[in-house]
């Protein structure tokens, strides 16, 4: 009869964990400061580590008089809120497995100081704007981060060659970068050459972009299955950069011209014109 018991309970524990782990980045918060406090078997459920793999916190409001921070001040009974002590109860709550992480545009470099050292099995990481100071300090954590696949940053730190290099020594498997809205020079592009070779996206629009510098990745990125250039200043979509290009499985160049004040028009009928939503 009692192994019966637990049966059950293991049962509603799997249900509950299955229910929880489809709930989508905006859920954190009650998966934080509302279910852990709805009874027992909810709260051991809540804290199944794989419900923590996805640390997506791009998508909620952390800001002091948020009702995350209301709710969390007061499930935790503490007086002062911070982005700083909610993620740290995050990393703690996926215990080693997290693979993703998104952070907003309030996470600071201790924070992410923090996830070097609890989230080694990071996949995906999605860094916000940071300070040059702060900055400097980025390269050094690609160290703990072997597993590392995808990064994605809001433009270009200061020193990228430094931050490429790091990455490339450190993890193996990286194959996709973004990082839109940057003035890209003939240096940046020799780095992402050098050191990340194995590169299948990458993700550069909005930015300066030089033809030269397109046609030096385009030609020196030999895995590249997609280019994301839309929007772009500093090159026009014309027959050499295309041929070039046609290797490239998704070339996306929509929107991008040869200067600011050009009228330059993107031939929707091309064939290798690639329409990604
Ligand atoms: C970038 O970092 C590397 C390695 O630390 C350094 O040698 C180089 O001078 C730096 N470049 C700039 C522009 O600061």
């Amino acid at each position: 009869m009692e192994e019966e018991d637990r049966r059950w309970e293991a049962m509603d524990m799997d249900c509950l964990f299955i229910i929880f782990s489809k709930l989508g980045p905006e859920a954190i918060d009650d998966l934080s400061v509302s279910i852990p406090f709805v009874c027992r078997s909810w709260s051991a459920a809540a804290r199944n580590p794989l419900i923590w793999r996805i640390l997506n916190l791009q998508s909620n409001d952390f800001m002091p008089w948020s009702s995350l921070a209301k709710r969390f001040k007061a499930h935790y009974q503490i007086s002062r809120f911070s982005f700083s002590g909610f993620i740290k109860l995050a990393v703690r709550l996926s215990d080693g497995l997290a693979s993703e992480l998104w952070l907003p545009p309030l996470a600071s470099v201790e924070d992410l100081i923090l996830a070097s050292e609890y989230c080694p099995r990071l996949r995906k990481l999605g860094l916000p704007k940071l300070t040059l100071n702060e900055e400097s300090q980025i390269p050094s954590l690609f160290s703990k981060w072997k597993e590392l696949q995808q990064l994605e940053l809001e433009s270009k730190p200061y020193n990228f060659s430094q931050l490429a290099a790091m990455i490339g020594q450190n993890c193996n498997d990286f194959i996709e970068l973004k990082m839109p809205s940057s003035a890209i020079s003939k240096e940046d592009v020799l780095a992402i050459i050098k050191f990340l070779p194995k590169l299948r996206s990458l993700d550069l629009s909005r930015s300066y972009l030089p033809k030269k510098e397109l046609l030096l990745i385009v030609e020196g990125c030999r895995e590249l299955e997609r280019l994301s250039v839309k929007n772009c200043i500093g090159f026009e979509a014309d027959e050499e950069v295309k041929t070039k290009a046609c290797r490239i499985e998704k070339f996306e160049y929509e929107g991008s011209k040869m200067d600011y004040g050009g009228g330059f028009e993107v031939d929707e009928c091309d064939d290798l014109y690639v329409d990604v939503i």
